[in-house]
């Protein structure tokens, strides 16, 4: 690809990538920017209905390789699904010889609320977007390891926080806590590999289709289709916006570890873990050294008290220097004058 970039971008130039669900979507832009950065990408899609159901339509992967290499970059697609991460990855090695970075996007979304989720539909939603994951992380890290470097993002969601799609959530968590593990596997070989996690929003085929199965239900449940997100902020929320945060996360001057960042529509922001300040309540008023409930009924007040606590990083370990056993056997060694 013609390199027309000044020293200050981030270019990328002998490194390559692996982008998953990278036929559309948020993935089909970060795979674009990465090559325009002089990557070279493996397209990986085998085309799904954006709740994981229907027959595979390899060819959204052809077209972004395509466009690709129009614009003078490299990239060949790969039509495996996610769960076959050990194909995925020797196809990558068989098209470039090494791998240098792994982003985690392939995912798919099944509109059900908790009453209606069937064990199917969660295994379905875990499959893909949790052990997903970990067949590709598991087929990437050796050579990650071997070659004493990589970066790898994960694409968790906002939907973390409480949605209607209890399994969507649940996978979604799963990957921060992934990502926290190899992050500290990673420090643990002090090796040069990172691992982050992206919180993204934006107007795809996804939400889409989601939207449009929210209005369905509601219509058939006698209520007016109301979409959450009105049509103009909807175009606002192009997923080309997104992509800068995951090229900066796949970068090798990137030092983030193990942080988690959100990003839609231009607006970014890093999202950390909060610890309020300890209540120690064994030596207190507890019975055999006990805590009661009690203890923590009426500690209220210093347990949502986060002025004076502290915001442990992840990524290490069981949070934070002192972890949260360290202070426990801390405090066990000398507990607090009462
Ligand atoms: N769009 C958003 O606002 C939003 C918000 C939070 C999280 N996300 C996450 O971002 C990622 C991308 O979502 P999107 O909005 O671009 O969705 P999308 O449906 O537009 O694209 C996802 C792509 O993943 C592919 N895919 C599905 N299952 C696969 C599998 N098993 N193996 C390989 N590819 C597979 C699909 O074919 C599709 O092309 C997903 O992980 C999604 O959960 C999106």
């Amino acid at each position: 690809m013609e390199n027309e970039l000044t020293t200050n971008h981030l270019n990328f130039n002998g490194q390559v990538a692996l982008v998953t669900g990278a036929g559309r979507g948020l993935g089909r832009e970060h795979a674009l920017l990465l090559a325009a950065r002089g990557c070279k990408v493996v397209v990986n899609d085998l085309g799904k209905a954006y709740d994981g159901t229907g027959s595979a339509e390899g060819q959204v992967a052809d077209e972004v390789v395509e466009l690709i290499r129009s614009a003078g970059g490299e990239a060949v697609a790969n039509y495996d699904s996610v769960e076959e991460g050990e194909r995925i990855v020797e196809s990558v090695l068989a098209a470039y010889g090494r791998l240098d970075i792994v982003v985690n996007n392939a995912g798919i979304l099944t509109p059900e609320v908790w009453s209606e989720l069937t064990l199917e539909s969660w295994q379905r939603t875990i499959n893909v977007n949790l052990t997903g994951v970990f067949s590709v992380m598991k087929a990437a890290w050796p050579v990650f390891v071997e070659q004493k470097y990589g970066r790898c993002i994960m694409t968790s969601s906002p939907a973390i926080f409480g949605a209607g799609v209890a399994a969507y959530a649940a996978s979604k968590a799963g990957v921060i806590g992934l990502a926290n593990s190899l992050q500290f596997e990673a420090k643990k070989l002090k090796l040069d590999i990172k691992c982050n996690i992206l919180v993204p929003q934006a107007d795809t085929r996804m939400t889409r289709d989601f939207g449009t199965a929210i209005d369905q239900r509601r219509l058939e449940q006698g209520k007016s289709a109301a979409r959450s997100v009105p049509e103009e902020v909807m175009q606002r929320l192009s997923p080309d916006k997104v992509s800068a945060m995951v090229v900066w996360l796949a970068h090798s001057s990137c030092d983030a570890e193990a942080s988690m960042h959100e990003a839609g529509g231009g607006y970014f922001a890093q999202l950390r873990w909060a610890r309020s300040a300890p209540l120690y309540a064994t030596e207190i008023e507890g019975v055999d050294g006990a805590p009661v409930p009690e203890n923590v009924r009426d500690g209220r007040q210093t347990l949502t008290d986060f002025e004076s606590g502290d915001m442990p990083l992840s990524g290490d370990g069981s949070m934070g220097s002192p972890s949260a056993l360290e202070r426990v056997f801390a405090h066990l060694k000398s507990p607090p004058e009462v």
